[in-house]
């Protein structure tokens, strides 16, 4: 008798016990699927959380919803809609892998009490590196001549392997956030002309110490530059900001590099100009739509160089970014403050 009242009781303080330890649930795109987080950074998610796949999730929906408090959104392939947050009401924060938000619907998902946060900061140095990655590349034919040397077949070079010099070439940036100052700061070291546009001016001390000047129109920018970057965010204002317009102010020597988020360049603008040769090149880190339809025209001009979004897709960057989303949730579910919430 007492035997098995002891029993009981320690069942119970078991179960208690595993209750209160058990971690967190939190929905993510199925590891290493689909544009899912890559496995190999799993175990940093599941030291803290336990992790319902996607997959999993949305055949078995009432098995899981309950439970579920956080969300990791990496990548655009979870729609975070009416519906999905109407089915999770513990839910309480969004954590989303990347700087830019614009596929999540803010005032929507705050109005059912759940937070959004993204990963600022770390993605800097990684993104302006592919911007000066993809300047390279175009500028000196590091794709074609890969590609000439894998699949030649005559001895003879054409002139069309003629690069354009990057050493001492003016850079337009347009969008002198943290990202457009550290290319500045990157494109110093190659010693090349550069201007910025922005909305705001940044003081004096810091241009200089990049080397860097302030033009107060885009159209002054982008007459003058042998290269322009486009690193701006996308806004209402920065919407289809680069238009046929725009292209056919540059010089035809100049090439255009989008490491920047979402429309902000007129695609079927770009196309035109590119076919019709109003600017030499251009080297776009995503497209729209991505993946491109296999007969985009985009894909057969010659002067593009399109990467499929590997901005921020280093092993170290995206380390630093799944930690970040981590700390975040945490802090969300613990009541605390997280430090990168995105307001509406
Ligand atoms: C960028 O790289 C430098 C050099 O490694 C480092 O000091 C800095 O903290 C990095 N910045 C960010 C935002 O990761
Ligand atoms: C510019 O790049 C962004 C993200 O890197 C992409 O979403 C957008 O569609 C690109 N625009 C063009 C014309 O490639």
């Amino acid at each position: 008798m007492t035997v098995c009242l002891l029993i009981k009781r320690n069942m119970w303080f078991c179960r208690t016990l595993c209750f209160i330890m058990e971690k967190p649930w939190v929905l993510a795109t199925t590891f290493g699927r689909r544009g899912g987080i890559y496995q190999c950074f799993a175990p940093l998610i599941e030291k803290h959380f336990t992790v319902i796949p996607y997959d999993k999730f949305v055949v078995r929906k009432e098995d899981f919803a309950d439970r579920i408090q956080a969300l990791i959104v990496w990548g655009v392939n979870i729609k975070v809609d009416h519906d999905l947050l109407q089915s999770l009401p513990n839910l309480k924060v969004v954590v989303n892998g990347g700087v830019g938000v614009d596929h999540l619907d803010i005032p929507l998902i705050n109005s059912f009490g759940v937070k959004v946060c993204n990963t600022p900061h770390v993605v800097d140095n990684a993104t302006a590196d592919i911007g000066m990655g993809l300047m390279l590349a175009s500028a000196r034919n590091i794709v074609k001549g890969h590609n000439y040397c894998e699949f030649r077949e005559s001895e003879d070079l054409s002139e069309a392997f003629l690069g354009t010099d990057v050493s001492g070439a003016a850079l337009g940036i347009i969008g002198m956030g943290r990202i457009g100052y550290k290319v500045a700061k990157r494109a110093q070291g190659f010693e090349m002309k550069i201007r910025y546009y922005n909305r705001n001016r940044r003081p004096e001390s810091e241009e200089n110490a990049v080397g860097a000047t302030y033009c107060k129109s885009m159209e002054e920018l982008l007459q003058r530059s042998d290269f322009v970057m486009v690193v701006v965010n996308l806004s209402p204002q920065t919407h289809k900001l680069i238009g046929a317009k725009e292209l056919a102010m540059m010089k035809p020597s100049a090439t255009l590099i989008n490491i920047s988020r979402g429309l902000v360049v007129d695609q079927d603008a770009l196309v035109d100009a590119l076919q019709k040769k109003v600017i030499r090149a251009a080297a776009l880190d995503v497209t729209y739509p991505e993946p491109l339809p296999r007969d985009h025209p985009l894909l057969s001009c010659p002067n593009v160089i399109i990467l499929p979004h590997l901005g921020t897709h280093t092993l170290e960057t995206s380390k630093v970014m799944v930690e970040r989303m981590v700390t975040n949730a945490l802090a969300a579910l613990t009541g605390g403050q997280p430090p990168d919430e995105v307001k509406a």
